[in-house]
């Protein structure tokens, strides 16, 4: 069933977690401009995995197609559409972010994800133009990405001067040769990887300003915690300084 374009799309589970609260309030209110009644939007997850994204928009009423390299997730997305009665709502592509534009049609994707892949991609600049190309003109792209600025910050707080210094100057925002990250972005390199694209940014975000910095065990001992660290992340995610020192820097992009 289309969603009822009144009410934004906010899936209880993803929207009650300070990791995804932040870029689903910003799809949310763009899905609603772009599908004021309801009709549903094609939809393109590139690294989409399992479909934490994929499988609440398709019940939302969108069209999902979910383009991942990994066998085990596309058969766990497809287990999890068919759970939930999405099969023909959610299509799965096995390939790469590199190879989008020879997967998904040109021109065809109102709102296309590309949430924490750009970071394990072997050329950024490339997958970006791909991705652009996907788009239709007026669709837009949601860009989630890790922040070098971050790491910076998290590193010197867990005692590794030496490991953050290198962050701020690795020209892949890595921390060092144990670092599990193959590479950070700053808010200014991901505006300027997406403008070479061709896009146009619309809005940023900080993602996780500080739930990477508060113990768990903070969050547990006191009641209501939880709840005033995500309004206090969402007041945060777009104030500077705050905003560019988060653990993810989230983009919505047009194509115009
Ligand atoms: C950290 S998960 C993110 C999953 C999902 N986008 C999300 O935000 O919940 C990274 C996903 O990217 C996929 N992936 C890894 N390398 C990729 C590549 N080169 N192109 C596209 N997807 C890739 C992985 O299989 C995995 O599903």
């Amino acid at each position: 069933m289309p969603h009822d374009p009144s009410s934004p799309v906010r899936p209880s589970g993803p929207a009650a977690s300070v990791r995804t609260a932040v870029v689903w309030e910003v799809l949310s209110a763009a899905l609603a401009e772009a599908d004021p009644h309801g009709r549903g939007l094609d939809v393109v997850d590139a690294g989409g995995g399992t479909g934490g994204f994929a499988v609440p928009l398709a019940e939302a009423g969108h069209r999902v197609t979910v383009v991942d390299p990994s066998p085990d997730s596309l058969a766990a997305l497809a287990r999890r559409v068919a759970e939930r009665g999405l099969e023909g709502r959610v299509a799965g592509v096995q390939g790469d972010l590199s190879e989008l534009a020879g997967l998904v049609p040109a021109g065809s994707a109102d709102l296309l994800l590309c949430h924490s892949v750009l970071e394990v991609v072997d050329d950024p600049a490339d997958a970006l133009t791909g991705v652009a190309t996907v788009l239709r003109d007026g669709g837009r792209l949601s860009l989630l990405a890790a922040n070098r600025d971050a790491a910076v910050l998290a590193r010197a707080l867990a005692g590794h001067p030496d490991e953050a210094a290198h962050a701020l100057t690795d020209p892949t925002g890595r921390f060092g040769p144990t670092d599990g990250m193959r590479r950070r972005f700053t808010a200014a390199a991901l505006g300027e990887l997406v403008a070479a694209a061709g896009l146009v940014v619309e809005q940023l975000h900080g993602v996780r300003v500080v739930s990477d910095l508060v113990p768990s065990s903070v969050l547990d001992s006191e009641p209501g915690a939880a709840a005033s660290l995500l309004a206090l992340e969402r007041a945060l995610s777009s104030r500077l300084p705050f905003r560019d020192v988060a653990t993810q820097l989230h983009l919505l992009a047009v194509r115009r």
